[in-house]
């Protein structure tokens, strides 16, 4: 059987339980494509599945491979994958039920794949489609942001949220972040209109009427956001689904985004990277060998943008 290299986890567990080696090269059903990966990128998910979360639900065959961001070249594709062609240059979300990215090469289905952007390196377009399809996902199908709206982004500085706040000020939106102080002129460059240290301000203190909340924190911030959302207004968490009696006590909506695989979604995602409008933020780039300290690096929960891991 054709090997690769691959991180693997083998048991629930910290960060001992990854292990960089050999491990069997997958083959394409047919709606499948082969990715030979070029790059992936650490999102909280990773060492949260390592760790066991939601082991009832995702039930892994040990040892598994995380990693739900691929950027790479499709090395084969299977009998009734039509789109794609050996050679293209994709990037996608693969689904996070089966075996990730931390490794040479990936199986992905075809629907979960789209062209990656042109102007971007593999290492830059793996840290977009996990990340840029909930920040999508939340504000657009979740918040109905639209033009001319308030949007209070917790968690601005993040994967989720440096995207959220790109995409909201493109929308014509105007944005709130929150994050620590060392992040405010950053999240001013990304072009948030104001910043709250959430080490010395409460937001409550000086939020109102916002119309939308995406919240990527949540916790006790989840609960003091709804007062500060006006009427009709809409609470997104990408945490826990919301409490529905508390947001119906507030007059708001409540919604819970989990990210969905959306081609068209990653085709325009690409479309304003590739126009300039859009742009992936990469705090550290590590190899595929240290795939466990690049964990361990976003697993801190100060990861400002994204944390890349380049494979090849
Ligand atoms: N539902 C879904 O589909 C989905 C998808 C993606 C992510 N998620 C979840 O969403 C969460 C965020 O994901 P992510 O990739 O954005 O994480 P991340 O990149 O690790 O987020 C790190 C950021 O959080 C900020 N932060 C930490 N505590 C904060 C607080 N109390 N208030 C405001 N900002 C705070 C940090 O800013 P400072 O350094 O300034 O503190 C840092 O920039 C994770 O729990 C992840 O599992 C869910």
């Amino acid at each position: 059987m054709d090997t690769m290299k691959a991180v693997r986890i083998h048991q629930y567990g910290g960060p001992d339980v990854l292990k960089y080696e050999d491990a069997p090269r997958p083959t394409p059903a047919a709606d499948e494509v082969l990715v030979r990966v070029y790059a992936t990128s650490v999102n909280p998910v990773d060492w949260k599945v390592r760790e066991g979360f939601a082991k009832e639900r995702l039930k892994y065959t040990m040892p598994f491979i995380p990693g739900w961001d691929v950027s790479g070249v499709v090395e084969a594709v299977g009998a009734s994958a039509k789109r794609l062609k050996v050679g293209d240059e994709v990037y996608g979300r693969p689904d996070i039920s089966r075996n990730g990215a931390y490794a040479e090469y990936i199986v992905v289905r075809e629907s979960e794949l789209a062209l990656k952007p042109k102007s971007l390196d593999h290492v830059h377009a793996a840290t977009i489609p996990l990340a840029a399809l909930t920040a999508w996902q939340a504000l657009f199908d979740g918040a109905k942001l639209s033009a001319g709206q308030t949007v209070l982004i917790h968690g601005a500085a993040g994967g989720v949220g440096t995207f959220a706040v790109q995409l909201a000020k493109l929308k014509g939106a105007r944005v709130i972040a929150t994050a620590s102080s060392r992040n405010h002129d950053f999240l001013r460059s990304l072009g948030a209109d104001q910043t709250i240290d959430y080490n010395t301000t409460k937001f409550e203190d000086v939020v109102h009427d916002v119309d939308a909340v995406l919240d990527t924190i949540t916790g006790e911030t989840g609960d003091r956001s709804y007062q500060v959302l006006k009427k009709g207004g809409t609470y997104v968490s990408i945490l826990m689904p919301p409490n529905q009696e508390k947001a119906a006590a507030h007059g708001v909506r409540a919604h819970h985004t989990f990210v969905q695989p959306n081609v068209e979604q990653l085709n325009e995602l690409a479309t304003l990277v590739d126009t300039g409008r859009l742009k992936p933020i990469i705090e550290k780039v590590f190899p595929l060998a240290d795939a466990r300290a690049a964990m361990d690096s976003n697993q801190t929960g100060h990861t400002r943008g994204k944390i890349a891991i380049s494979v090849r």
